[in-house]
């Protein structure tokens, strides 16, 4: 089982869109789907709830952290989902050692099940995320094409917590970035130069999707994909026009995320080897 957690210190950017979609993508592809809201807003439990394609696990996410989780639904797409009792984790200084080793181990448990797990985060750097980043193989960080949120980007890599660098560095040298992802993009001025200096400053980590220039995984804001995950509706089976427009658009980026998680093994450490291995 592949493990691909979806982070960014900023609220608001995508996170749980993003998370949703990919679940529904590797579903689809036929990946046995193991989806984890780590978040108590819930964002990424209630399209997958609505639906009706996850099976929801009986109890909530923070009993993998905790250690008392029962046994999962026996199906290909299960989801374990988030709820208020996450918030007291963090509460718990004592417990964060145990809680990231239960978490781990309950991974470890259910690697046979499932080819892919999604794990969704809450922008707070506490320790869901650090448990989830501390285990995962592969991190995905959707970013907002806005100032605030590209100043955001050095904290995501650097801060003295939840840092990818510090995690890489202090709790799992095989976590691999697969990239940043730009969302909610817009085809106005300002997104299109902010872009260009995105590509500029952190070229290594933007997603490659294409030989071009700026063949670079994005996701544009389209309202359909609000409504998506408001209704629990899965994208490209939207009798919209504008919804299969949109998954049109979107879909090489999910294909080359896809690609890059479910890619053989062969333990790369960057985010240039992983792009390299999924087109290999
Ligand atoms: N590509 C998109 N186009 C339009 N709306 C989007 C898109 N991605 C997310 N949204 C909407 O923006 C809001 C924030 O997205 P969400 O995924 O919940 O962010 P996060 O998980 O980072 O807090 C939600 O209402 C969501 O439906
Ligand atoms: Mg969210």
């Amino acid at each position: 089982m592949k493990t691909l957690v979806l982070c960014n210190q900023k609220g608001g950017v995508g996170k749980s869109a993003v998370a949703t979609l990919l679940a529904h993508h590797l579903a689809h592809r036929g990946q046995r789907v193991l989806a984890i809201d780590l978040d108590h807003q819930g964002n990424f439990t209630k399209p997958l709830r609505l639906s009706g394609r996850a099976a929801p696990a009986a109890f909530g996410a923070d009993a993998l952290m905790t250690g008392t989780a029962p046994a999962l639904p026996a199906q290909p797409f299960v989801l374990v989902p988030g709820d208020r009792a996450l918030l007291g984790l963090e509460r718990q200084p004592t417990q964060h050692t145990p809680f990231a080793r239960n978490f781990r181990s309950f991974l470890a448990a259910v690697n046979g099940a499932f080819d892919v797990c999604v794990i969704d985060t809450n922008p707070n750097p506490d320790i869901r995320v650090i448990a989830a980043l501390a285990s995962a193989d592969f991190v995905l960080s959707p970013i907002q094409l806005n100032q605030e949120a590209m100043d955001g980007v050095s904290g995501l890599l650097n801060h003295e917590r939840v840092g990818l660098r510090k995690i890489k560095a202090v709790l799992n040298s095989k976590l691999v970035l697969i990239g940043l992802l730009p969302t909610l993009v817009e085809p106005t001025p300002f997104q299109k130069a902010n872009f260009l200096q995105v590509v500029q400053q952190y070229h290594p980590l933007m997603i490659r999707i294409g030989d071009g220039p700026g063949d670079f995984a994005s996701m544009p804001r389209r309202s359909c994909i609000a409504e998506a995950q408001a209704e629990g509706a899965v994208l490209w089976e939207m009798k919209k026009t504008a919804a299969r427009d949109a998954w049109r658009e979107i879909e090489p980026s999910l294909q080359r995320i896809g690609d890059i998680v479910m890619a053989p093994a062969k333990s790369p450490t960057t985010a240039a080897e992983a792009n390299h291995a999924a087109a290999a």
